[in-house]
């Protein structure tokens, strides 16, 4: 018995007014079938939280487990004494970032940056190709902003991709994640493939002091600027989410002399729950997607929700209505086959559509698609649209559930940033309606997502300035504290 055979069909509101559709017999049966694939009702929801809050225990202990729950060696929140001039980079899915931030104290800082959009060819070249264009917009940076030439500068490095970190100088790539699929790094330190690359390049004066995930960067810009923060997630691109955990909760860094009542953020990165497959309800869609990926078998929370996937879901089941007959007859589909025909921004696109005859939807299929739609038609696919961004929306819910379990908080101020989280319609009123629902009301609706302050540029600055007071612990620094 399939997942789903267990539930009744859910009777569910619209998102918006006017959304209710006459459709044909054909697009009707169609839209039923996908509406009972994509739905997550109350009761899996808080099936899915209830597996996510022992995953996320249990990856804080010795125990094999999907989500790895990784020590971020970053052991306290800004106190707004922190001050300086310090150097950031920015390693998202879509761009690259060189910023520099003056902390000023007290929530307060001023930031100077240049923006490259990371050229897609990089995401599958070789390791040397990406490093050193990384370098080369570090220098260009560099040489706009310190001419004089030889002060010495340091950086930290958001590197958003799933690391193990064992100290706060130091990470190694697990797997890649958001599209990106190059040679020679998974299992590497990036710190060495970083440093020789501006070597390469000749930017000899900059150094690498910090590396850390956007999630932390998130935490800590959020806090600085709103204290009280204690989590801070990205719904992007990619999706995860940080929080602070006590010394004493996380049983596999026994072997370091730290006070238990210490704290360290953990970085959960929570896009491979659910790994085993135990209890997301996969559809056939997602099934083909995780297949067709260079990672099979990985990331399937993410793969389900991310902004990477949700336009990818969306062309495989248009293909799909094609290749049953249901639409596009005798058209012709080419464009949709290309794997990367389709991101996101199309499906928020189609949500807003304001129009009662998805004018602007039919604008949209023809023109970047060449494929012509009936109205009715169009209004399979907007259902469709906000069937993928609701059950992205409500399954991105579970995870938070989950830190607010673990955690037993009452109430929970979540820094949230991401481009999902940010230009997704609805996503938030998604998201916060079914907090509300795994929850109860009264928790539910005091946890509260706020959108961050930039955390990859800021986040990376304070946590350099949280190293130099000793608060980010440096592989020097924790060598004295092995047992
Ligand atoms: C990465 C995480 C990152 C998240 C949000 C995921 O694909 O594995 O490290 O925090 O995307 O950017």
């Amino acid at each position: 018995m399939s997942l789903h055979d267990a539930y009744h069909w859910p009777s569910r509101t619209p998102s918006r007014k006017g959304s209710a559709i006459k459709l044909n017999k054909t697009l009707l049966d169609h839209l039923k079938e996908l509406e009972f694939q994509f739905t997550v009702p109350t009761d899996l929801l808080k099936r899915v939280t209830e597996r996510f809050v022992s995953e996320l225990k249990r990856g804080l202990t010795t125990q094999p487990g999907d989500i790895p729950m990784i020590p971020t060696w970053v052991t306290s929140c800004p106190d707004g004494s922190e001050t300086g001039s310090y150097l950031a980079l920015d390693m998202g899915g879509t761009n690259l970032r060189v910023c520099e931030v003056d902390v000023q104290g007290n929530g307060k800082f001023d930031i100077i940056q240049n923006k490259y959009r990371m050229p897609q060819a990089l995401k599958t070249g070789t390791r040397e190709e990406l490093f050193d264009y990384i370098a080369t917009c570090v220098k260009k940076f560099v040489e706009e902003n310190h001419p004089e030439g030889d002060k010495k500068l340091e950086i930290g490095f958001t590197f958003s991709y799933p690391c193990k970190q064992a100290s706060i100088d130091d990470a190694v790539l697990i797997a890649w994640t958001k599209g990106f699929d190059i040679d020679g790094v998974e299992g590497e330190s990036i710190v060495p493939l970083f440093s020789d690359a501006l070597k390469r390049v000749g930017c000899n004066n900059v150094t690498l002091n910090a590396v850390l995930n956007d999630t932390t960067g998130t935490l800590v810009a959020s806090n600085y600027t709103k204290p009280g923060t204690e989590v801070g997630v990205i719904f992007g691109t990619g999706c995860n989410a940080c929080y602070i955990e006590r010394f004493d909760e996380i049983p596999k860094l026994h072997g370091y002399r730290l006070p238990a009542d210490m704290s360290m953020i953990i970085n959960c990165e929570w896009c491979d729950f659910d790994n085993q497959h135990v209890v997301l309800p996969r559809t056939k869609y997602d099934l083909a997607i995780d297949a067709d990926h260079p990672r099979p078998g990985l990331q399937t929370y993410e793969k389900m929700i991310a902004g990477c996937y949700m336009g990818d879901i969306l062309r495989r089941i248009l293909l799909d209505l094609h290749e049953n007959g249901v639409m596009f007859a005798n058209q012709d589909v080419t464009k949709l086959r290309d794997p990367l025909a389709m991101d996101t921004s199309v499906l928020s696109m189609i949500e807003v559509d304001p129009f009662e005859n998805l004018d602007e939807t039919e604008q949209l299929l023809e023109n970047t698609y060449g494929l012509t739609t009936t109205e009715e038609e169009r209004h399979l696919i907007r259902r469709t649209c906000e069937l993928i961004g609701t059950r992205a929306a409500r399954l991105s819910a579970c995870g938070v559930c989950a830190l607010v379990l673990k955690t037993k908080k009452q109430s929970m101020m979540i820094g949230t940033d991401g481009s999902v989280y940010n230009k997704y319609p609805h996503f938030k009123e998604r998201l916060e309606a079914a907090f509300k629902e795994v929850l109860g009301e009264e928790v539910g609706g005091k946890v509260i997502t706020t959108p961050a302050e930039d955390g990859s540029g800021v986040g990376a600055a304070l946590v350099s300035a949280l190293q130099a007071k000793g608060k980010a612990l440096t592989k020097e620094a924790l060598d004295k504290v092995r047992k």
